[in-house]
């Protein structure tokens, strides 16, 4: 089903191309206007100047030109020269009624989207700022597979890199199959800390630390086996946190640092070849072009330092080239905090000049912005300590029991367990989507949680309330059929926002893949969970005047509700049978 704006936009390139020629087929002039007409054009204006003729004019000329009369009120023409459509009821109800309201909108052109999102550190606990970088990513990876494009899943989890020689003496020395180790797993700052403490109070465990970063780095089989033991505990630890989530990132999305070990010397070498890569106090840098510092001195991008190590840098340019050449992708997201911002345009920038990176494939850093506490700064626990991510969730989930307690449906235990879990989580991600993702917010669970306003229980409890109608209205004999297959009446002003708020559905879904901007799916969301309620305070459903226009009546809730549920379920939000 082609959205209302891409039918206007057809005909107003037919129109124009009849009133003006060829050139002129491809301007896209439709907009959404609640206020004057269902949309406006605004085409006359942009072309005076290259027609040398006055707006309105120019606007008449479209309209004599316009074929809508199939699906359109006669356009009228205001102010200097806008275009206002109005769909008629008739054409908004036969395009419900065809179907395919929370379908994905035709997708000419699928493209292949590597997307590296939460990537959280090994034998570290995930903050925070992982956590909203997860709960984007996995919103943007379920969009797009939604809009049929391949998505490539990358987590880019730090498990590379000097701590681990730390890390695995610390692991040798409580055992590696002990419960100590297990700790990882299970609290992995309490193991960082206790390896970190003993690094720099004990010299002896520091020289064996430093002696097994050169073993490892030197691919020494043993210590490998370590790492790996290592690395096995930490993914247990995100996999716990993913399935806390109900994100979509498995064992197969794993794409850590250490990926790319065997490319680093070649990613240097090649970049020396190509003359970017110069040698500055011993370490080798990329000065990439237009990166300057306070003074006006080229800023470097070290990729060898000068004990012959690679960093972050060298390892983000390989995985880069290899997302770019390998994994031949068309958009390479990046969804990361804010603060790494500088980072990724100087990989970008040096990827480019490489010839790694085709100007037909974008790199694109998703930036994500700060979570923060009551008190306007980073969250953190109370005494100062990093939080600890899964007792945040368990918080979120248990005052969501409290909320669901109050329900007039009778839950089994069972049932208010699974719906709190739904509720408390999806409050959580619905926060961290519903609001810019460069932007930062303030971590509230009372708000989150809040029945009211822009926030997942809302949207929810809107969902739940369309199945009960169902239930009742199946209970009460009305035939599902009959429902399903209703025609669809939209004469009170209620029920036609209602269609045109559906219809808006596709547009907006695919601009936010476009723009990687799920909070505009919220917004959207929340404008229909709206709308509904407006439709249903004004307009009886079950006790609707006429069985047709229960029927009716239904099925447009009917369809309200699919979109809910697929509208939520591309940002990994569940709508639960009842609230
Ligand atoms: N592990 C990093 C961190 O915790 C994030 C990695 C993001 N992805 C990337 N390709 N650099 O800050």
């Amino acid at each position: 089903m082609p959205s209302l704006t891409a039918t206007l936009t057809d005909r107003f390139a037919a129109a124009l191309t009849a009133a003006f020629g060829e050139d002129f087929a491809d301007r896209d002039p439709v907009i959404r206007s609640s206020q004057f007409a269902d949309f406006q054009a605004n085409v006359a204006l942009p072309l005076a100047k290259e027609l040398k003729s006055k707006p309105r004019d120019i606007a008449t000329t479209t309209v004599d030109n316009l074929e809508v009369s199939d699906i359109c009120e006669p356009p009228e023409i205001s102010g200097p020269g806008f275009i206002n459509l109005t769909f008629t009821p008739e054409f908004l109800a036969r395009t419900l009624e065809a179907g395919g309201a929370a379908a994905a909108p035709e997708n000419a052109d699928p493209q292949r989207i590597a997307i590296d999102y939460s990537a959280p550190n090994v034998a570290k606990e995930m903050h925070v700022g992982h956590l909203r970088t997860t709960v984007v990513g996995d919103a943007l990876a379920r969009t797009h597979e939604f809009l049929g494009n391949t998505v490539i899943r990358q987590n880019h989890i730090g498990d590379w890199g000097t701590p681990f020689g730390m890390l695995i003496e610390h692991l040798l020395d409580v055992g590696v199959d002990s419960e100590a180790a297990a700790e990882v797993s299970e609290n992995p700052n309490a193991f960082y800390q206790a390896a970190r403490s003993k690094f720099d109070a004990d010299e002896a465990f520091a020289t064996r630390s430093r002696s097994r970063v050169v073993k490892l780095q030197g691919g020494d089989e043993e210590t490998l086996g370590l790492w790996t033991r290592l690395v096995g505990y930490s993914r247990d630890y995100f996999n716990r946190i993913y399935s806390l989530l109900d994100v979509t990132l498995r064992d197969d999305d794993l794409a850590g640092e250490s990926t790319y070990n065997d490319v680093l010397a070649e990613v240097c070498d090649e970049l020396e070849a190509k003359g970017l890569a110069t040698l500055s106090d011993g370490a080798l840098c990329v000065f990439p072009a237009g990166f300057t510092g306070r003074e006006g001195e080229p800023l470097p991008l070290i990729i060898r330092k000068s004990d012959g190590g690679y960093g972050y840098a060298t390892t983000d340019l390989a995985a880069i080239r290899s997302r770019a050449i390998n994994l031949g992708v068309d958009r390479a997201l990046y969804v990361v905090g804010t603060p790494q911002a500088m980072h990724f345009e100087m990989v970008f920038t040096v990827a480019r000049e490489a010839g790694w990176l085709p100007e037909t494939v974008s790199a694109e850093h998703v930036k994500i912005g700060n979570v923060l506490g009551s008190d306007g700064k980073i969250l953190r626990t109370r005494s100062g300590a990093p939080l600890r991510l899964a007792e945040l969730l368990e918080e979120a989930v248990s005052r969501a029991k409290a909320t669901v307690a109050e329900s007039t449906v009778d839950f089994t235990d069972e049932e208010a367990e699974e719906v709190a879990r739904i509720v408390g989580i999806g409050a959580v991600k619905y926060a961290d989507l519903s609001v810019a993702h460069d932007t930062s917010y303030t971590f509230d669970l009372d708000r989150m949680l809040a029945p009211i306003g822009n926030t997942a229980p809302y949207l929810q409890y809107a969902g739940a309330r369309i199945r009960s109608i169902g239930r009742r209205a199946e209970a009460e004999g009305v035939d599902a059929a009959g429902v399903a297959n209703a025609a669809i009446s939209l004469e009170q002003p209620a029920e036609r926002e209602l269609a045109l708020s559906i219809l808006g559905f596709a547009d907006v879904i695919a601009e936010a893949a476009a723009g990687s901007q799920p909070h505009r799916l919220c917004t959207y969301l929340f404008d229909l969970a709206q709308a509904f309620t407006s439709f249903y305070e004004q307009c009886p459903v079950l006790i609707a005047d006429t069985p047709e226009l229960r029927a009716s009546r239904l099925r447009l809730s009917a369809i309200v509700l699919e979109v809910l549920v697929a509208g939520l379920g591309v940002l990994g939000i569940r709508v639960p049978e009842r609230m």
